[in-house]
């Protein structure tokens, strides 16, 4: 991960107009394999050097937080087999990554039901977490075993408490408190949505932070998905006009 001299494409984006953070729901691994006749494993494999690809882009380019779909609460679903390989795989990375975190200044943050994961992948998340807790330069946060209406009914839960011990009045409840109460409260909420492999959907995640975000749509397999498209969808983002809900001064009249 670490960091190269800027390309031609990240050196054309207007650093003033890049998105803090970046969100991406990384689909497609499983086609990816089946398009090659191999295991589905295989795909998560390939997209686990997508996922270092996309965090030493969004550094080339200053891009500050990174926010990566790694597992979501429906995932548990998969065959036992495949969920024992991508947590495999997940211990792998966070052991093999965290030289490069801890000298790349990048801090790792982890939201969703992160009590379910099993003790091993735990205890190395947790280990990482801790070492990586007072890096600054760049945060890269993994959804692992999210979902986002879990994460505002616990949100809405921990409201409901402090307003039954009287510390809080319905009324005085607003939006700020209420983003205090979930799992991202010490991060911005995400400029850009990014979707891989054609799927129209948000498939529970980031509900609430995704409000205002731009979203972007490719059909490229999360395992193809590299820098040179990451840098024409900032490009895209940067046309782009962000209202959020007001209108245009120059088109008021
Ligand atoms: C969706 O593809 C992807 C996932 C459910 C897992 C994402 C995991 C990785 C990219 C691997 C490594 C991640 C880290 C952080 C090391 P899919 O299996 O649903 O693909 P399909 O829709 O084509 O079947």
């Amino acid at each position: 991960m670490s960091s190269d001299r800027p390309s031609p494409e990240a050196a054309a984006l207007d650093p003033e107009r890049l998105p803090r953070h970046v969100a991406i729901i990384m689909d497609g691994n499983g086609r990816w394999a089946k398009q090659r006749l191999l295991n589905r494993v295989k795909g998560h494999e390939k997209g686990a050097d997508s996922v270092r690809a996309a965090v030493k882009a969004c550094r080339e380019v200053g891009i500050t937080y990174l926010t990566l779909y790694a597992f979501s609460t429906e995932n548990w679903q998969r065959p036992k087999m495949e969920v024992d390989a991508l947590m495999a795989l997940l211990k792998k990375f966070l052991q093999t990554e965290t030289e490069d975190l801890l000298t790349n200044n990048i801090r790792l943050h982890a939201i969703g039901e992160i009590d379910r994961l099993p003790d091993d992948v735990r205890q190395a998340l947790d280990h990482v977490l801790t070492q990586t807790r007072n890096n600054d330069g760049f945060h890269l946060i993994l959804a692992l075993s999210y979902g986002a209406r879990s994460e505002i009914l616990h949100a809405a839960r921990g409201i409901a408490a402090e307003v039954a011990a009287g510390r809080l009045s319905p009324d005085a409840i607003d939006e700020a408190q209420f983003s205090e109460k979930l799992f991202t409260c010490d991060i911005p909420d995400p400029d850009l949505l990014i979707r891989t492999s054609g799927e129209l959907r948000l498939s529970n995640f980031l509900l609430w932070q995704l409000a205002y975000a731009e979203f972007y749509f490719t059909d490229t397999l999360w395992p193809d998905f590299g820098k040179e498209e990451f840098f024409r969808i900032l490009a895209d983002y940067q046309g782009r006009e962000r209202r959020y809900g007001r209108v245009d001064p120059e088109q008021a009249s």
